[in-house]
């Protein structure tokens, strides 16, 4: 089948990779010149692991390309997905200005009937929205049947760091469309995905735009919830690590997402638990829920820096060591990321920051070079530092060579962000260790 996908962001470049694998024709449609350019080129402006290399064997095989013209993009194409951004508005709601801007687009380069599939994240009544701006654009009246076009909702649930695979095997797709005979198309484009089972969900609209922000406010309860415990733990000796495995092996709970840590980060989680406070405020329904999950992970991505206080009380000029400024592993995104955090309240103390992540490096340049020193290595940014934050669980920091890092640091302190040493082991290895709700009073803050 053919497609366009108009954006060519994280979410619409990995949707249109994925359905160009699948076998589906795909013209991916970006207004950024030089991103199409590098696109076409075969260059992935972003990094998910192997995506470049599906990238180049979609294009090779000629199901994918790319183009700064919609009419173009849209010209042979029966399914227009709309992945553009919808960044946080002011006042904390979601900001269609783009996503409506692309509807326009559509309505005017309408050569015969297309399916506009609304795959970015946004508010319940979006879809509707669309529809409105369209119709207005082709002068047809609210309500009235029509044959021009049908808007379908059809969120995306992809995790960056596994964006392809997620993508290409999910665990669902979830479709919200009014008309059956579209529902049918949805499920043909989708039947390469779910031929192993995996399920399509065919609902109404409202109800599949709501699930997208259902899931990840779910999702960042959890972790609001585990960093809660966690506050617990450090208050009452217990250990998070403990109390995970014991109430996740319970598979109404089950085990992941129960990461205690610095907090949530990326573009996601921080804008979708937003946009849904405003939402349900809009609908007059009070959201303290998730304003105090909002609270909860502010207050995590302090924890380092209160740490760092509290060693050194109204201490300047520490040489502090940052591993990891990804908001996760095996993503150069630092939107949002705890890493952030701790990086600008270091250089609002006066202390000095030397930073190493594996992929995150480029982006962390752009915003902080001449104010941070960046490491080609771990262990570079550890020479003479005061203490060592382990931000982003990246694999290559899991088993450091201790006796290294102890000889390199002026004073041997990890603080670690994302429990991935035992505090005990590197005590016993004459290492101060500060987790997040190990007990041991580690952390008592
Ligand atoms: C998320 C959703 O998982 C995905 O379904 C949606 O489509 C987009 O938003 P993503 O932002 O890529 O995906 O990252 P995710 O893996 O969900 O992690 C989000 C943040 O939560 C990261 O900062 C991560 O470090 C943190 N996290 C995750 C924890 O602190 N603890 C955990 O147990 C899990």
């Amino acid at each position: 089948m053919k497609l366009c996908v108009v954006g060519s962001g994280y979410v619409g470049l990995v949707t249109a990779v994925g359905f160009a694998e699948m076998g589906h024709d795909v013209v991916g449609v970006d207004n950024d010149v030089r991103k199409v350019e590098s696109l076409s080129a075969g260059r992935s402006p972003i990094y998910e692991p192997g995506l470049e290399e599906l990238l180049l064997r979609n294009m090779e095989g000629g199901r994918l390309s790319f183009t700064t013209d919609l009419a173009q993009g849209m010209a042979e194409s029966l399914f227009c997905f709309i992945a553009v951004g919808t960044p946080n508005a002011d006042d904390g709601s979601a900001d269609l200005g783009a996503v409506l801007a692309v509807a326009r687009q559509i309505a005017r380069s309408l050569s015969g009937y297309r399916v506009v599939v609304v795959k970015s994240t946004v508010p319940v009544g979006t879809s509707k929205k669309v529809d409105q701006v369209m119709r207005e654009e082709l002068g047809l009246a609210p309500g009235v049947p029509q044959e021009r076009f049908d808007v379908v909702s059809n969120p995306e649930f992809l995790k960056e760091g596994s964006a392809l695979e997620d993508v290409l095997r999910p665990d669902r797709v979830v479709v919200g469309v009014d008309n059956p005979r579209v529902a049918e198309l949805m499920k043909e484009l989708y039947a390469p995905f779910t031929r192993n089972g995996h399920p399509v969900y065919l609902m109404d609209v409202a109800s599949a735009e709501l699930t997208k922000y259902a899931a990840n406010a779910f999702l960042a309860t959890k972790i609001s919830f585990i960093n809660k415990m966690a506050e617990l733990c450090d208050a009452s000796g217990a250990d998070i690590m403990n109390v995970r495995l014991g109430m996740g092996s319970d598979r109404r709970i089950g085990m992941p997402f129960l990461y205690a840590g610095v907090g949530y980060g990326g573009s996601c989680f921080p804008k979708d638990v937003k946009a849904l406070i405003h939402t349900g405020e809009a609908l007059g329904i009070p959201m303290g829920i998730l304003k105090e999950v909002e609270a909860i992970n502010a207050r995590q991505k302090e924890i380092p820096l209160d740490i760092i206080d509290r060693l050194h009380p109204g201490g300047t000029d520490l040489k502090v060591a940052i591993w990891g400024g990804a908001f996760k592993a095996e993503t150069d995104d630092i939107r949002e990321a705890s890493a952030l955090v701790t990086l600008e309240g270091c250089l609002a103390r006066g202390h000095r920051v030397a930073l190493y992540d594996p992929e995150a490096m480029v982006n962390l340049k752009a915003r902080y070079d001449g104010r941070v020193t960046f490491g080609k290595e771990p262990y570079e940014v550890l020479s003479g530092a005061d203490v060592l934050c382990l931000l982003t669980e990246w694999r290559v920091f899991r088993t450091p060579d201790w006796d290294r890092v102890k000889k390199l640091m002026r004073r041997a302190v990890v603080i670690d962000g994302r429990n991935q040493y035992d505090p005990r082991d590197l005590s016993a290895r004459g290492i101060e260790c500060y987790g997040i709700g190990r007990g041991l009073k580690s952390s008592s803050r």
